[in-house]
């Protein structure tokens, strides 16, 4: 739509990291609007101040009662492990991949089955108010062809790269190099930059990676400089012991991912939890990005993230739920579990930092800052309105909550996608709760 439209409602974005700037990272309106033109921002600010400056007859939709805020970022995700969420008797992460995730992953050399979870997954990340993620396909390019396809019908932001596996995984879900350097680059052809999509380059695991693999990923990326890297990084202690004894020439971790020239700009590095500070110093220097991915975390028992130590080392960190480890698709939700790992620490996780690393923060991480994340001029126009009564238990709380920032502690410790009103996608309605009667239009 090339006019010119406006919502209004409390908003609020960061423009900065609220634990450098404190509450001055934050824009806060209560009675805001964000006036679109042509899918993105073209102003921000305080509904009564750009009220006059809106031609007449401008289309302006009122959610009263309600909050908008910049579309949320899930920079980790597993599209395969969708219906494998909350996987008993999975114990940890070894365990949990040999029992449960490897036998579910098989299931996407099914196209017809791939395709119904793709749009599944596409429809619940709009559902939580999630409007861009990172994703893991499976072993099959089938995988990734049918997210891009879902998200591009949807004209969602999405990151996506075929899993890479050579090693210590089911004779059904290995490629061998040369087969993963092939598939990777017809996907890399085929999807890279078209409208909204992009391509990561996708080892698994240091465990499940061979040298020559790994090595093939670095040349893929020193082939297509502009495509994204994600791959998971000291997750759990058994898991980091593994990975010393296969690569006894690395001199740590990170450093067999060093070795094949897989740290830069847009490489991303899920979990993180057992770096040493040397690690996460060559990560700073890259540039390379951590996901957080905290109700993963707890639900396979890996540990706790230090995020303090994280953000003394300056690496980028965004929020991730990580399914099917983790147990949410709600960012709120992963905020929810992300505030007790801090607290189990002696460390608070303030909503602003919170909400900062679901939006803003995972745009950092995602290198997309001045693409989405805030309601900069300029950015295309991905938000959510929430409904901030959309418990019984919910509209109790707030009802004597008058400060932003409790307000939002609460809507972020007890809200899920029951309070995503609507979901926008380029400055369109892609989800609606189908409650006519929260907008007076
Ligand atoms: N490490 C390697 N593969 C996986 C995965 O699928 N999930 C998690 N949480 N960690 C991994
Ligand atoms: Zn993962």
């Amino acid at each position: 739509m090339n006019t010119i439209h406006a919502v209004r409602a409390e908003i609020l974005d960061f423009t900065a990291d609220p634990a450098t700037h404190g509450s001055a990272a934050l824009r806060h309106y209560e009675d805001g609007m964000l006036v679109i033109e042509a899918g993105r921002v073209l102003n921000f600010g305080d509904a009564q101040a750009l009220l006059p400056t809106l031609a007449p007859n401008t289309p302006v939709t009122h959610y009263k009662d309600h909050l908008i805020i910049p579309g949320m970022i899930d920079t980790h995700t597993h599209l395969p492990q969708t219906s494998m969420v909350a996987a008993h008797g999975g114990g940890q992460l070894l365990n949990w991949l040999n029992n449960c995730t490897f036998p579910t992953e098989m299931r996407f050399s099914d196209a017809q089955y791939a395709d119904r979870i793709a749009g599944f997954f596409i429809e619940e990340l709009l559902r939580n108010g999630t409007t861009t993620a990172m994703v893991f396909g499976s072993v099959h390019p089938t995988s990734v062809n049918a997210v891009f396809k879902h998200a591009m019908q949807r004209d969602m932001r999405i990151i996506a790269g075929k899993v890479m596996m050579d090693s210590h995984c089911p004779n059904d879900l290995q490629d061998s190099p040369e087969q993963a350097y092939n598939d990777s680059k017809a996907l890399i052809e085929q999807w890279h930059n078209k409208g909204r999509l992009q391509y990561a380059v996708t080892p698994r695991f240091a465990p499940s990676c061979s040298v020559e693999q790994l090595n093939i990923a670095g040349e893929l990326l020193a082939e297509y400089p502009s495509v994204y890297m994600q791959t998971h990084l000291s997750e759990n202690t058994d898991e980091c012991d593994w990975v010393k004894t296969l690569f006894p020439e690395a001199k740590d971790y990170l450093d067999v991912y060093q070795r094949a020239n897989l740290l830069g700009r847009r490489s991303i590095f899920a979990h993180a939890i057992h770096v040493s500070d040397d690690e996460l110093k060559r990560l700073s220097e890259h540039q390379s990005s951590i996901a957080h991915c905290p109700s993963s975390n707890l639900f396979i028992g890996s540990g706790l993230f230090n995020l303090k130590r994280c953000e003394q080392a300056k690496v980028q960190i965004g929020m991730a739920s990580d399914i099917g480890a983790g147990t949410s698709f709600s960012l709120f939700q992963n905020y929810n579990e992300a505030y007790k790992i801090q607290q189990l620490q002696g460390e608070t996780l303030s909503p602003f930092k919170g909400l900062y690393l679901n939006t803003l923060g995972g745009a950092r991480a995602l290198d997309l800052e001045g693409v989405i994340g805030n309601f900069n001029q300029g950015c295309e126009a991905d938000f959510v309105v929430l409904n901030k009564s959309a418990s019984p238990l919910l509209k109790l709380r707030l009802e004597d909550s008058n400060e932003i920032e409790d307000t939002l502690f609460a809507l972020m410790m007890l809200g899920d996608d029951r309070c995503v009103s609507r979901t926008y996608i380029m400055g369109e309605i892609a989800y609606s709760d189908n409650d006519d009667n929260d907008n007076d239009g």
